[in-house]
């Protein structure tokens, strides 16, 4: 298999290109490094460094290449951001990527793995556990900027043979601590929670403790990023075989509150994660928690790290990791 991947020096491109090393199918990345870092890259990798709005350079590249599909990763993701800066969100999200699609399908490169998110649903109707046909209305720009991606994939059914897996929260880090979260300003639970753990961070703020939960903080699903890298090969032979369009959630069908992570941060740490509570952030769902079943039916996936211990541990283990480094 030869695979295009874009975003591979990010958090979870760089976990999906060590799956891809792992089988041994060729694989270039595309990074401007704007959020990436190319020490999540392994040694040899074959980046060349560009903006995938960049016409011209994307065209050299695809040029006699013959790759059999694109992973694409490269986008912007924090949902605050969003919210101040809407246009730097639909500008690359959506116009980048739309123009890199065009670029691809010219030569002839039309199967697509495009990565979006659980925030598309915005606050769904059913919120027990959604399933892929819940309306979409989401509730911030990036969530918006990556709906709007998905439509013109759907709507050009005829150009695009495209998976759309909408991720849940990700979150650990790779087992042997090869790669994992690095970012100065993340927004992720368990990565601040792993900054205040190894003494990066004095608190965790929980924003919001109104939400109609069983504690009153808000609920999300969280899936370990080596599983989500899993989801990839598959989703990439499946789409390699079956040449139609579908669309998958990506997360373990479990949600938890804020508090319950905390808590089993807390009970594995020996009671060091303090927090306090500030008021709700615009552009928050209250509950998100995946259905994925079609999932597992379609694709035959099966987890591998579905334990929020063991999500919590890996990410702890690398951010200690990076803090010695300076990384
Ligand atoms: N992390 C999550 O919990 C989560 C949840 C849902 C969806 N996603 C989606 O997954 C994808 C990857 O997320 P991540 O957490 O790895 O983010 P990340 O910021 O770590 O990685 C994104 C990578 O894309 C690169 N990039 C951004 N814009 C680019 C451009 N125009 N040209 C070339 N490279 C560019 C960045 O340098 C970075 O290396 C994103 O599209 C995001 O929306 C992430």
């Amino acid at each position: 298999m030869k695979i295009l991947l874009t975003g591979g020096a990010g958090y979870i491109g760089s976990h999906v290109l060590l799956a891809i090393l792992k089988k041994k199918y060729d694989v270039i990345v595309i990074d401007d490094l704007s959020t990436g870092n190319i020490n999540l890259l392994p040694k040899n990798t074959n980046l060349i460094q560009c903006n995938i709005n960049d016409h011209e350079k994307i065209s050299q590249i695809l040029q006699n290449r013959n790759f059999d599909l694109v992973m694409h990763f490269a986008g912007f993701i924090k949902v605050e951001e969003s919210v101040q800066n809407p246009k730097k969100y639909f500008q690359n999200n959506t116009d980048n990527a739309i123009k890199f699609f065009e670029t691809c399908n010219k030569f002839n490169l039309n199967n697509i793995i495009f990565s979006s998110t659980a925030a598309a649903y915005g606050n769904p109707t059913n919120n027990n556990s959604i399933t892929e046909d819940e309306y979409l209305k989401p509730l911030n720009p990036y969530g918006e900027s990556k709906m709007k991606t998905e439509k013109y994939l759907l709507n050009n059914k005829d150009k695009f043979n495209s998976i759309i897996l909408r991720y849940f929260n990700v979150a650990g880090a790779d087992p042997q601590l090869r790669s994992g979260l690095i970012s100065d300003k993340a927004t992720h639970l368990i990565k601040i929670l792993s900054e205040v753990a190894v003494g990066k961070r004095e608190k965790i703020s929980i924003y919001g403790k109104d939400y109609k939960t069983k504690d009153g903080t808000a609920i999300r699903d969280y899936i370990h990023v080596s599983d989500l890298a899993d989801i990839h090969l598959k989703a990439a032979s499946y789409l390699l075989e079956n040449k139609k369009s579908n669309i998958f959630n990506c997360g373990y069908g479990k949600g938890y509150s804020v508090l319950d992570v905390i808590n089993t941060a807390n009970k594995l740490f020996d009671n060091i994660i303090k927090f306090d509570y500030e008021k709700r952030r615009p552009g928050d769902a209250e509950k998100l928690v995946s259905n994925v079943s079609k999932l597992s039916r379609t694709i035959k996936w099966k987890p591998k790290f579905n334990d929020l211990n063991l999500i919590i541990q890996t990410a702890v283990e690398w951010e200690k990791k990076i803090y010695e480094k300076s990384l």
